[in-house]
C-alpha cells in the first residue's frame, strides 16, 4: 500500500447499498440496472445508443465484428497504447498495421497514419490516450477520403470533449473501459457508443448469443452466431452509483490536474503533453515528461508515492513483432519518447492540496 496511490476507487455507502439491494432482488445476470446505467451514459455522453459490454477489449472486437472487420483487412492502431488495441484486430482475424504516435499528445501520428493507409484499410483504431481527445475533424477528413471506418478506443476518455461534444459522439463506434483505473468503473467492463442504430442492434444481439433483438427472452429466436459479453446488474449498479456524481468527479480531476499545472509551472526539466485545440482533457491519467523516469520512479516508490509509466510500445513485444499478421510502419521515434519518459501522477476524488505538493516536491527534487 502506497501512502499516496496513483488512483482511488471512488465507493461510497450509497454504492455498497445499491449493490446490496441488487443482490437482494436476485437479478444477477445482465438486466433492468445494466440497462439504467447505459441510460446514464448516453445521457451524459449525448449519444445515440450505448451497450455495457464485459470489458473495453470486448467492446472492440464487438464493434470490428459488427463492421464486418475480419481476414484480408487491415487495421491501422497506434503503436503507444495497451494491447488490446490491436490484439482484437488480430482477433478478428484482420492485420494490425501499427504506426507511431506524435510524441506531444501521444496520440497517433495523423500523417503517419494516412501514409500506412491501403486499399485494404477498412478501419483504424485511434486511442485517445489517458483522456486527450483527438483530433476529430483531420480524422474525418482521412475517413472522407479513405472510406474507413473509425473505431475509437477510448478506454480512457469518458468526459473528454473536443468542440463541445464528448468523446463518444465523434467516431462510428468508441469504446470505453470501466477497469477500477478508470474513475468510472464497474471492476471489470465496458462501454459501446454509437449513433447508428442498425449497428446498436447487430452488437446487442451479438453481445447476447445472437438473439433476435426484438424476442422475448422465454422464446427467443437465434439470428446469428453470437457470444456473451453482457455485463451483469451487479456490476451495473456499481458504475451506476458513480454516474450518480459523475460531474462532480469530472470536475475534480479537471481542478486537481490543474492545481498539478500550476505547482509545475516554470519546473525545469518536466513537461506537459499537449491536447488538440478545441479538445477538453478528462485527466484519466495525469502524465509528465521526464528525462530520467525509470531512476524517478522508482524513487518515489520507495518514498511510498504510486507512479507509473504510461503504457506501453507494442512495437518492443514478442506478441507484435514476431505475429505475421501484424505490420509495423517506421521506426517509431514518437511512440520510444512517450515510453521512456511519460510518468503517470497519482490523482483520486479526495486528493488533498497538501498530497499533490508532496508529489511535486519529491518529483521535483529528482530532476
Ligand atoms: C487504451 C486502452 N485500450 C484498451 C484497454 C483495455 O481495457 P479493458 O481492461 O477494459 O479491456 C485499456 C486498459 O486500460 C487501455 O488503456
Amino acid at each position: 500500500m502506497y501512502s499516496i496511490p496513483l488512483i482511488k476507487p471512488y465507493i461510497t455507502q450509497q454504492l455498497k447499498d445499491s449493490v446490496l439491494d441488487v443482490l437482494d432482488t436476485g437479478y444477477l445476470t445482465e438486466g433492468p440496472v445494466t440497462r439504467e446505467f447505459e441510460a446514464a451514459i448516453k445521457d451524459f455522453i449525448g449519444c445515440e445508443h450505448v451497450l455495457a459490454v464485459t470489458s473495453c477489449t470486448t467492446g472492440l472486437e464487438l464493434a470490428l465484428r459488427c463492421l464486418g472487420v475480419g481476414p484480408g483487412d487491415e487495421v491501422i492502431v497506434p503503436d503507444y497504447t495497451y494491447p488490446a488495441t490491436a490484439t482484437v484486430v488480430n482477433i478478428v482475424g484482420a492485420t494490425a498495421i501499427i504506426v507511431d504516435v506524435d510524441p506531444t499528445t501521444m496520440n497517433i501520428d495523423y500523417d503517419k497514419l494516412e501514409a500506412a493507409v491501403t486499399d485494404k484499410t477498412k478501419a483504424i483504431i485511434p486511442v485517445s490516450l489517458f483522456g486527450n481527445p483527438l483530433n476529430y475533424a483531420r480524422l474525418n477528413e482521412l475517413k472522407a477520403k479513405h472510406g474507413f471506418f473509425i473505431v475509437e478506443d477510448s478506454a480512457c476518455s469518458l468526459g473528454a470533449d473536443y468542440n463541445g461534444s464528448m468523446v463518444g459522439t465523434h467516431a462510428d463506434i468508441a469504446v470505453f473501459s470501466c477497469h477500477p483505473r478508470k474513475f468510472v468503473t464497474t471492476g471489470e467492463g465496458g462501454l459501446v457508443t454509437t449513433n447508428n442504430t442498425e449497428w446498436a442492434e447487430w452488437m446487442l444481439s451479438y453481445k447476447h448469443f445472437g438473439m433476435g433483438v426484438a424476442d422475448s427472452r422465454l422464446t427467443a429466436n437465434f439470428d446469428r452466431i453470437g457470444t456473451n459479453y453482457k455485463l451483469s446488474n451487479v456490476l451495473a449498479a456499481i458504475g451506476l452509483a458513480q454516474m450518480k456524481d459523475v460531474d462532480m468527479l469530472l470536475a475534480e480531476r479537471r481542478e486537481l490536474a490543474e492545481r498539478y499545472k500550476q505547482l509545475l509551472a516554470n519546473k525545469a526539466g518536466i513537461t506537459l503533453p499537449e491536447t488538440v485545440e478545441g479538445g477538453t482533457h478528462s485527466w484519466q491519467t495525469f502524465c509528465v515528461f521526464v528525462e530520467e523516469r525509470d531512476a524517478i520512479m522508482a524513487s518515489m516508490r520507495e518514498k511510498s508515492i504510486e507512479v507509473q509509466i504510461g503504457t506501453y510500445s507494442l512495437h518492443m513485444h514478442k506478441a507484435f513483432t514476431e505475429n505475421h499478421m501484424v505490420r509495423i510502419e517506421g521506426d517509431m521515434t514518437g511512440s520510444k519518447y512517450a515510453f521512456a519518459h511519460a510518468l503517470a501522477l497519482p490523482l483520486f476524488h479526495g486528493m488533498t492540496v497538501e498530497e499533490q505538493r508532496t508529489v511535486i516536491k519529491e518529483l521535483v527534487q529528482l530532476i
